[in-house]
């Protein structure tokens, strides 16, 4: 089975946990979008619907639903997006789409976040994908500096400019241990709008499709 064919099985299994009157938060990248074409399927379950970039609020749109501020809608009862990469904690590498910003503040908000991947997100330890790190612009050079003191090669990625008017720097060579530990660390870092780490916000359920079927980890906390 193709990795697209993997992501549409995971987006459409994360309609079965869409439940009645659900203030609904939604990612970004292409299995969202996959999941944003197949949501009218669950329109009359869904009270409010809330999006993370104006990719995917595009999209919503064009599929008929109405999108609310996140701060008429207070908290969200779900969360739902991809994930670059996901380790058995249900930490997570997010942000390949740059969307990393509004994702964590949606996360944040939200009583569940589900991730939806194909198998290729799985991974041991968090760190081979690139970690993307939104800054302000001024800060580029001397964030650069402090990623490289944790032994990471920051990249600055070429003709992008994130929905909030910042950059987006993709640090290269880090092998995250302590994800939690990290997140707090780049956090830290002044002129450091988000980072891609969620760790404090991770997942608490995961559906990744394979060859098999989809699936489910999911976790108590
Ligand atoms: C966007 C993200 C996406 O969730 C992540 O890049 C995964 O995307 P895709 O579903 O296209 O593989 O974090 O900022």
């Amino acid at each position: 089975m193709d990795q697209n064919t993997k992501k549409q099985k995971a987006a459409e299994a994360v309609l079965d946990y869409i439940t009645n009157g659900e203030s609904l938060g939604i990612g970004s990248g292409s299995t969202v979008d996959i999941l944003i074409e197949n949501l009218s399927k669950v329109r009359n379950k869904i009270h409010k619907v809330v999006s993370s970039s104006i990719k995917s609020t595009k999209l919503l749109e064009a599929n008929g639903f109405e999108v609310s501020e996140l701060r008429d809608v207070g908290k969200l009862t779900k969360y739902i997006d991809g994930a670059d990469e996901v380790n058995k904690d249900l930490q997570m590498i997010k942000g390949g789409g740059g969307a990393l910003t509004r994702e964590k503040i949606l996360a944040h908000a939200s009583e569940k976040f589900i991730c939806i991947v194909d198998d290729s997100k799985k991974v041991d330890i968090l760190g081979t994908f690139p970690l993307p790190i939104e800054v302000i612009p001024m800060s580029r050079s001397s964030v650069s500096l402090e990623l490289i003191k944790h032994g990471g090669r920051p990249v600055l990625r070429e003709n992008f400019i994130s929905d909030n008017s910042n950059l987006i720097l993709d640090i290269h060579n880090l092998q995250i241990m302590e994800p939690i530990k990290l997140e707090r660390d780049i956090n830290n870092i002044p002129g450091v709008v988000t980072n891609g780490i969620f760790a404090l916000d991770h997942a608490h359920i995961l559906l990744s499709a394979n060859d098999d079927g989809v699936e489910v980890s999911e976790l108590n906390a």
